[in-house]
């Protein structure tokens, strides 16, 4: 019982190290030092920030506070690199991944990572950070040393982070909408704060879902043993008093140097676990970076975030917190958990999935798409094998998603 949960942790822990993170083509790329090279991994020690302003690009910090009082952090890319007057005046809203943070869409090449890609498109760029990552470990009266900090799952994320996100986004640009892109649980916080805050929908001009998230019950890979766990783990953390589950660290930033480097005899088993997790992929992986990617990850979140997902996978249905009867009966007066309504996200959506992605498995995306009434786009990668972490870290992202989501968002 105890390998078994070892072994599912660290499977989570490195299939969300995946999921945060991009790298090609790094030692190419116009950096302002000389130091910019793979063999310090340059990156690995850099705040989202330091990364950005060290490819040039203007960075800004920013920090929002929530109704429920957890202090976020805001990293804004104000413009493209050519200089503020080639700017288009719309806002991007770029929304990460579990235990990712808002480096997930800038661990690549200026030319092949998002963030840079609608910088440089005209787009002011804004790159959230929910509760618990990395950068958004503070709040008004709790600190993260604190049980009670960890009391949350995505469903208050989608509640109160991403709303006083964007909120504080259009009070700062003076725009009336924003252009969003979730990646993974970037979309599932998008259809449950819209099943929860209509009005949001006015906020937002369209939305890019890559790999997109709701229902879960078609995963597959050894992912799916946390859904067989859940209750356990569940009893575990909270005996344990853990609230808090793999937050970005020195032993982290050790192994993934030590074992994950490419010359390590331990590479091709690091290699062939993100596979194993994710799906199959192996043409679009960069190998040479993947230290550099680890050490930037997991950026951290709560135990019940990840606990969530496992009931998803057991319930079939896309619902809130399970908290069990008797929590059940106190938070939302029924036995069961309230279902999330799809029906309710009205903004225009455009999806963008992949065939061997095991988390947003293909049969999982058309139940989706199906319920979601105002779907622009259904795309469909046009690569035989495109998994889960591909969306943001595949050499060729740009060719195979995001010169199409670029076009999608300037029909609106
Ligand atoms: C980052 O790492 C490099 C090489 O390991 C080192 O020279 C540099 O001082 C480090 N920078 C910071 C900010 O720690
Ligand atoms: C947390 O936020 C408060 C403001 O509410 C600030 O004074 C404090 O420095 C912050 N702490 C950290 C560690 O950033
Ligand atoms: C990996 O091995 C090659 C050849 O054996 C060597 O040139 C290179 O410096 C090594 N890289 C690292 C990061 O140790
Ligand atoms: C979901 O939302 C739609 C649109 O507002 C509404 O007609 C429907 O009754 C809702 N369904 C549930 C189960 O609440």
């Amino acid at each position: 019982m105890a390998l078994h949960l070892l072994s599912v942790l660290a499977g989570v822990l490195l299939c969300s190290s995946a999921l945060t993170s991009s790298s090609s083509s790094l030692e190419s790329s116009p950096g302002k030092s000389d130091s910019l090279t793979k063999e310090h991994h340059w990156g690995a020690n850099l705040t989202t920030p330091e990364l950005i302003d060290a490819f040039g690009y203007p960075v800004e910090i920013h920090h929002v506070t929530t109704q429920d009082g957890y202090i976020l952090e805001l990293h804004r890319i104000p413009h493209g690199i050519a200089g503020p007057s080639t700017g288009n005046g719309k806002v991007a809203y770029l929304e990460h991944c579990l235990l990712c943070s808002s480096s997930d869409y800038i661990m690549n090449d200026p030319g092949e990572a998002l963030a840079y890609i609608l910088a440089d498109a005209g787009y002011d760029v804004w790159l959230s950070n929910m509760r618990g990552n990395t950068y958004s470990r503070n709040h008004t009266t709790l600190n993260p040393e604190e049980f009670d900090f960890w009391q949350f799952s995505w469903d208050e994320m989608a509640l109160y982070d991403v709303p006083a996100s964007i909120d504080y986004v259009l009070g700062v640009t003076g725009s009336d909408a924003i252009y969003y892109t979730g990646w993974s649980m970037g979309t599932t916080v998008f259809w449950a704060m819209l099943s929860e805050l209509p009005e949001y929908n006015q906020k937002v001009k369209a939305m890019a879902g890559l790999a997109p998230v709701a229902y879960l019950d078609n995963a597959i890979g050894p992912i799916t043993y946390i859904a067989q766990y859940t209750d356990q783990l569940e009893i575990i953390f909270d005996l344990l008093g853990v609230g808090e589950l793999l937050p970005s660290n020195d032993l982290m930033d050790n192994l993934a140097e030590n074992f994950c480097d490419k010359n390590s005899t331990f590479a091709e088993i690091c290699y062939n676990f993100l596979f194993l997790l994710c799906g199959p992929d192996a043409d679009e992986l960069n190998k040479d970076y993947l230290p550099v990617i680890l050490a930037h990850t997991p950026a951290g979140s709560s135990a019940h975030t990840i606990v969530h997902y496992g009931q998803l996978i057991n319930s079939g249905v896309f619902s809130k917190y399970d908290y069990g009867y008797i929590g059940n009966m106190n938070h939302y007066g029924q036995a069961t958990p309230p279902l999330y309504n799809l029906s309710q996200v009205t903004t225009p959506v455009g999806l963008f999935w992949g065939n061997t992605d095991w988390l947003a498995d293909p049969t999982d995306v058309a139940r989706l798409s199906a319920e979601l009434p105002n779907v622009a786009l259904n795309y469909n990668v046009p690569k035989e094998e495109f998994n889960h972490l591909d969306f943001g870290w595949a050499m060729h992202a740009r060719e195979y998603v995001y010169n199409r989501l670029l076009e999608f968002f300037s029909n609106y």
